[in-house]
C-alpha cells in the first residue's frame, strides 16, 4: 500500500511548533465584552499555542497581554506575558535585552501592531504622521533589527500588513502609507535574514472584524456594509492561520513575499451578505 508522506507526518499539524519559541509583537487582547470579536494578535497566540509553541506574548498594555496569556496557560499551553511600546525604541531594546539575558533564542517573530487614525490628508500634521509611522513601519523595523541576532536558524518573520496597501481603504493616508513601507521593509529584511536561514513574508489582511476593525466601521459605517467576499467579513482566525503557514516548516521555501487575505477583495470579488448575516 502507498503511504502518503502527508499522513506519515511524524509532526502532526497540532505540534507543528512543538519546541519553538514564538514572539507576537501587538499578540494582546484585554477582555471585551462577550460580543467583542477575536483581535488579530490574540488568535495568533492561540493557534501558535494550540500548535504547541512557547508563546511570548507582548503588547503595549500589560492587561491585554495578560489576558492571552492567561487564555493559553488555563488550557494548558505555553505562554509569557511582555510588556512593550514599540513606538519607544528604548522599550524595544529592553524587550530583546531581557531576552537574551534569559539566553532565549526565536524561532518565529510575528509583527501585529497597527495603529491608525483615519485623518484624511487634509488633516494630518507632521506629529500625527510621525506618530503612525512610529509604530507601523519605525516599530516593525526596529523590532525585526533587534530579533534578528536573537533568532534561530530556519526561523521565520512575518509582518501584518494591510489591503489598504495597495487599495486606499478611505481617507487613512498616513496609515495606508505605512502598510505600503511594509512591503519594501520586508524585501529588505528578508534579504539580509538569508545569510541566517531566516525567512521573511508578509499577511495582508482584508476587511477583518477584530476590535480595530468594528472601530473603524463605527467611524466609517460603510466600510463593511457593501458587497464582501464569501458575503462576509474575514475574522482573526483566517489571519492567523496564514501567519501560523508562512511560519511553519510548510513554507519553508516561501520568503519575500505577501499573501493576501481578502477573500478576493483586492480584485473587486464580493457579493451581497448572505441572508441573515
Ligand atoms: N481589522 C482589520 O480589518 C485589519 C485589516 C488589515 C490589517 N489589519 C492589521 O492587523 C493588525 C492587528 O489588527 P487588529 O484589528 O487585531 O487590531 P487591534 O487594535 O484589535 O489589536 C492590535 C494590538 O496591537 C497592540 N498595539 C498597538 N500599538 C502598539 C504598540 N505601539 N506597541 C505594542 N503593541 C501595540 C494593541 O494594544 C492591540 O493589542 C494591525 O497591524 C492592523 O493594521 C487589520
Amino acid at each position: 500500500m502507498k503511504t502518503f508522506p502527508y499522513f506519515s507526518d511524524p509532526k502532526p499539524a497540532n505540534a507543528r511548533f512543538a519546541g519553538r519559541t514564538m514572539l507576537v509583537i501587538g499578540g494582546g487582547q484585554a477582555g471585551g465584552g462577550a460580543d467583542e470579536p477575536v483581535g488579530n494578535g490574540r488568535a495568533i497566540c492561540l493557534r501558535l499555542a494550540a500548535g504547541g509553541a512557547r508563546v511570548l506574548c507582548a503588547d503595549r498594555s500589560a492587561e491585554a497581554a495578560s489576558h492571552v496569556v492567561t487564555d493559553i496557560t488555563s488550557h494548558g499551553g505555553i505562554a509569557f506575558a511582555l510588556t512593550a511600546d514599540i513606538a519607544r525604541p528604548e522599550d524595544i531594546r529592553a524587550l530583546f535585552d531581557g531576552l537574551a539575558q534569559r539566553g532565549i533564542g526565536i524561532d518565529g517573530l510575528v509583527l501585529n501592531a497597527g495603529i491608525s487614525d483615519r485623518k484624511p490628508l487634509r488633516d494630518i500634521t507632521p506629529e500625527s504622521w510621525d506618530t503612525i509611522f512610529g509604530v507601523n513601519l519605525r516599530g516593525h523595523a526596529l523590532c525585526a533589527q533587534a530579533a534578528l541576532p536573537a533568532m534561530n536558524s530556519g526561523g521565520a518573520i512575518v509582518f501584518v500588513s494591510s489591503l489598504a496597501a495597495e487599495m486606499p481603504a478611505g481617507r487613512n493616508p498616513a496609515y495606508e502609507s505605512s502598510k505600503a513601507g511594509l512591503s519594501a521593509l520586508c524585501r529588505a529584511t528578508a534579504l539580509e535574514a538569508h545569510p541566517q536561514d531566516i525567512r521573511a513574508n508578509i499577511v495582508r489582511a482584508g476587511l477583518i472584524d477584530t476590535p480595530m476593525g468594528r472601530a473603524a466601521s463605527a467611524a466609517r459605517p460603510g466600510r463593511a456594509a457593501g458587497p464582501l467576499p464569501f458575503g462576509r467579513q474575514g475574522t482573526a482566525w483566517d489571519i492567523a492561520n496564514a501567519v501560523c503557514f508562512l511560519l511553519s516548516d510548510e513554507a519553508a521555501y516561501v520568503n519575500a513575499t505577501e499573501l493576501a487575505v481578502d477573500g478576493g477583495l483586492r480584485h473587486g470579488i464580493a457579493r451581497a451578505p448572505a441572508h441573515g448575516a
